[in-house]
């Protein structure tokens, strides 16, 4: 098993890209094999296609392999910014193409999709990295937080993954590289207490 990395921003000299890459150094020194994603970089496609909607649709290929990576990870760290409240855009289609039924959650017997899913993912942790420009106490009091519930409940909750941690760091329009610096000790930190060294696999 593995740790999947996945970092959603457009440019590579961003403060996500060194919380990325902070992140994917705290999880090589833990002892992961890691696996990370730079969407944007690698041209991800976010918009599913028709083909792809149903739960027995046909999966493009790069799809499928994100598909057994996610099912696959033992620990996943999600870094965006905060985008009018949500993920960018391609983080989302990422979500939606990649949370896929079959992998990432499903109905059960009997239930044609009105139900409560049963979420399918293995992971024993999850870290969610944001960046915000807004003060966390007006994001919480005027916005009502919308990806505390986005990542927490709406996705890893259903999807089986209840041991989740986020962080929002900001605001990241007035800081200094002082501040950035430390925020980024503060992630090597986090990776450490919240996902810590690989679970050895038992083999019989
Ligand atoms: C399209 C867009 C929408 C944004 N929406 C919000 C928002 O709703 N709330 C907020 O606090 N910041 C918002 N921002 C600011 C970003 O969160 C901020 O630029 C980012 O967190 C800084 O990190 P970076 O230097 O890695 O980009 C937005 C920025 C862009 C480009």
């Amino acid at each position: 098993m593995s740790a999947l990395l996945i970092v959603g921003h457009p440019r590579p000299d961003s403060f996500n890209h060194a919380i990325a890459r902070r992140a994917e150094q705290a999880l090589l020194t833990l002892g992961h094999d890691v696996v990370a994603h730079d969407l944007q970089a690698e041209g991800f496609d976010a918009i599913l296609p028709g083909c792809e909607e149903p739960a027995d649709g046909a999966v493009d290929a790069a799809v499928a392999a994100h598909c057994r990576q996610l099912a696959e990870a033992e620990a996943i760290v999600i870094v965006h910014p905060n985008w009018w409240g949500m993920p960018p855009a391609v983080m989302k289609g990422w979500i939606d193409r990649v949370f896929r039924p079959g992998i990432a959650y499903r109905f059960l017997e009997g239930d044609g999709g009105e139900g409560v899913p049963q979420g399918l993912l293995r992971a024993r942790a999850a870290v969610v990295l944001n960046t915000s420009n807004t003060e966390a106490q007006r994001e919480a009091e005027i916005f009502g937080d919308p990806l505390e519930r986005i990542w927490r409940d709406c996705i890893f909750g259903l999807c089986g993954v209840t041991n989740v941690y986020r962080r929002t760091f900001g605001v990241i329009c007035t800081s200094t590289p002082r501040q950035r610096e430390a925020w980024l000790d503060e992630v090597e930190q986090i990776i450490s207490e919240q996902i810590g060294p690989p679970e050895r696999e038992t083999r019989s």
